[in-house]
């Protein structure tokens, strides 16, 4: 399995905002709707392996998690507006005080912080991408591995020292900073190449 996390630092918790608003109202929304995207889609086909993580911690009930699954997810198409609007339905969920409800098949909505999700996989190897990690050609990916970045912003202090305790690796894609959705798009080019 290859899991990503990432952390919408305002993204909505509520689902009232509109599908026309994503990169205004919805906290930056639009940047994690790109990455659900760079996540699972192939050509012609979706990555089953990939789980992707989208911590939100912005709005009126932060904060939220919606999982998406790739194993059983379905509905699931190329255009951001159809992304956002399984992300808005899973948040019109009313998501229990404990564990995760299914908004859509491979869509999961749940209470949990980013500190939930790094605990709850606890065990398996984390993978911190940053622009000044160790250059990801002279990395070995692990089987497992949960990478995580940032939305439009960089991880906060807290965040990262959340982080720390897991003892990530620490990975660069390259030297230039890029959107994170095109991380998430690199680091698949670099595990094809590597499986190939
Ligand atoms: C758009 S960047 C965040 C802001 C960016 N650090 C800046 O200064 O403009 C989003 C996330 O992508 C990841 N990222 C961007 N460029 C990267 C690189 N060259 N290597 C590894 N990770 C990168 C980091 O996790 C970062 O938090």
């Amino acid at each position: 399995m290859i899991s990503f996390i990432v952390i919408g630092h305002r993204a909505a918790t509520t689902g009232d905002f509109k599908l026309d608003d994503i990169a205004g109202g919805a906290g930056r929304l639009d940047v994690l709707v790109r990455c659900v995207n760079s996540a699972f889609f192939l050509s012609h086909d979706i990555r089953r392996e990939v789980v992707l993580h989208l911590c939100l911690s912005g709005g009126q009930d932060a904060p939220k998690t919606v999982r998406f699954s790739g194993g059983d997810i379905r509905y699931l198409n190329p255009d951001e507006r159809s992304t956002a609007s399984l992300i808005r339905n899973a948040l019109l969920k009313k998501a229990p005080a404990e564990g995760e409800v299914r908004s859509s098949p491979g869509v999961y909505v749940s209470r949990m912080s980013f500190e939930d999700v790094v605990s709850q996989l606890s065990g398996r190897r984390f993978v911190y991408l940053r622009e000044d990690g160790t250059d990801c050609r002279e990395y070995d990916f692990p089987e497992d591995p949960v990478f995580v970045l940032g939305d439009d912003r960089d991880l906060t202090e807290e965040e990262e020292s959340l982080l720390s305790a897991t003892d990530p690796d620490r990975i660069s894609i390259g030297p230039l900073s890029l959107h994170a959705d095109h991380c998430i798009i690199v680091v698949h080019n670099e595990m094809d190449r590597r499986r190939a």
